[in-house]
């Protein structure tokens, strides 16, 4: 009986003794002098490759074995051996080799040499059999099931909230519109403005830069809800950590103030890592080779109680900081990312939570303070990402609420619904947003966002 396995099965002490069938990607391929192959396969099941030992003595050796080439896939039958070798626990000895599909040496662009991030990102439909994009996506899937496990073990309940929408939530003006009009020709109004009136909503419609309004809807009714899925923001900042299209969790929390959200957020991001330390620690020890600190940050932040600190003692600490910053640092400015990176790598050393941001700087949505100055936001900074998570307690006084949205010139009409849940049995609530990228920068070390998403979406960029 042949068992069908997989590389990283057989790559464990599992199958030893066993006929089992394997099929994958080629890496490499050396011919040795004694009457073998050494074929290294791996089919994404783990970093790991396992060796096959290819006999010259199969009967199709000689026709197909210089085909088996790197990117090439293949078939393989054999008897799962303990291996001599160093390094690795078994190998595979072939009893049959089939060539599945072949993969022309002098035109793969994946060549033995290593290659650059850069070069990689030109090539986003072949880079996931490298490597590092192995272990990426291996580690996105492995945070995102790890996601739903938290909430779901923390009786969180999963909402589907819309991808299309009508509302700004963040209020920043950073929305891709989503229209069926013709562009080149669109129906105006007496005016001559676009009658968007006249368009597939019959309103001015967007893809959505946050599920959270939504999703209070449903947490004030279900108590402990969260959505996780795609969100949208055309900001125009081509930085390392901003993506046009990103994966955010937002969880919401009903009977719940500022103190108890911390606490969440704190919880959650260490839960997230403390799986991946142990669901993927070959991967995450190879990104350790790229950055040796790597494995001490994590390990660290798990076992660390993240500081929790004023936005006002952030900014007094700033500026006596004595060091030169491009943005020059007082209150009631929006903290770039070098001051916040300041603050977690250089002053503390450890994750920080900032909490009570001036108002004039945060969405409406905030509970205001009784200073009237600074509302309970919160923004969770990790060192090398800055702000990973941003969050808040909820105002849900409808008189205040009403103020602050006068104060930001929205549309109350169209938030008639919002404004309901305080209407009728609000309570405290608070919730937070996880940017997925942002975590998986900060688990893998790698720097630029647009290597922790399959296919980024960035300004100029929407290839694939
Ligand atoms: O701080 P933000 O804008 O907060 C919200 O959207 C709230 N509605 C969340 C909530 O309270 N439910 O975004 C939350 C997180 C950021 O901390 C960051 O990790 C990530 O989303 N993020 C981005 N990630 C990649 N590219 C971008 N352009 C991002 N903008 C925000
Ligand atoms: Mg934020």
């Amino acid at each position: 009986m042949i068992t069908k396995i997989t590389v990283a099965e057989a790559r464990s002490a599992d199958f030893i003794g066993q006929s089992v069938q394997l099929s994958g990607w080629v890496r490499t391929r050396r011919d040795s002098k004694a009457g073998f192959s050494f074929v290294e396969l791996n089919d994404g099941t783990s970093f790991g490759n396992v060796q096959i030992i290819v006999p010259q003595s199969l009967s199709n050796y000689e026709t197909i074995i210089k085909s088996v080439t790197p990117g090439s896939s293949i078939l393989v039958e054999g008897i799962v051996k303990k291996s001599p070798a160093q390094g690795q626990l078994t190998e595979v000895e072939a009893s049959l080799i089939e060539l599945i599909g072949e993969s022309d040496a002098a035109t793969y662009p994946l060549q033995k040499k290593g290659h650059s991030l850069e070069f990689l990102r030109s090539i986003a439909h072949l880079r996931v059999r490298t490597n590092t994009f192995g272990a990426v996506a291996r580690i996105r899937n492995t945070v995102s099931y790890s996601i739903h496990r938290f909430f779901q073990q923390n009786n969180f309940i999963y909402v589907h909230t819309p991808i299309i929408t009508a509302s700004d939530c963040e209020g920043a003006g950073q929305m891709f519109r989503v229209t069926t009009l013709d562009i080149e020709n669109p129906p105006r109004d007496n005016n001559g403005k676009v009658d968007y009136s006249k368009d597939f909503f019959a309103k001015s419609s967007y893809l959505t830069v946050s599920g959270q309004l939504n999703v209070e809807t449903y947490c004030i009714g279900l108590s402990k809800v969260y959505t996780f899925g795609p969100t949208f923001r055309a900001e125009n900042s081509n930085t390392s950590r901003h993506a046009a299209e990103f994966w955010m969790v937002e969880p919401e929390i009903a009977f719940c103030e500022l103190p108890e959200n911390m606490n969440w957020a704190e919880k959650f991001l260490k839960h997230l890592i403390t799986d991946v330390l142990v669901e993927r620690r070959e991967d995450i020890e190879f990104f350790n080779k790229t950055d040796s600190t790597l494995l001490d940050t994590l390990n660290q932040v798990v076992e660390s109680n993240f500081i929790r600190l004023s936005y006002t003692d952030a900014v007094s600490i700033l500026e006596k900081s004595g060091k030169k910053f491009d943005y020059n640092v007082r209150w009631g400015i929006d903290l770039q990312s070098e001051h916040e990176r300041f603050l977690t790598e250089e002053h503390f050393k450890c994750p920080v939570i900032l909490y009570d941001y001036p108002r004039t700087i945060k969405p409406f949505y905030m509970r205001l303070n009784d200073d009237g100055k600074t509302v309970r936001a919160m923004d969770v900074l990790v060192p090398k990402v800055g702000e990973i998570i941003g969050g808040s307690e909820r105002e849900y006084r409808i008189d205040i609420l009403e103020e602050r949205m006068n104060d930001q010139k929205l549309d109350k009409e169209s938030y008639n619904w919002y404004i309901d849940l305080r209407r009728y049995g609000t309570v405290p609530h608070s919730g937070f947003g996880l940017g997925l990228e942002r975590a998986l920068m900060f688990i893998t070390g790698i720097g630029n966002i647009r290597d922790v998403l399959p296919f980024p979406r960035t300004p100029g960029n929407c290839d694939y």
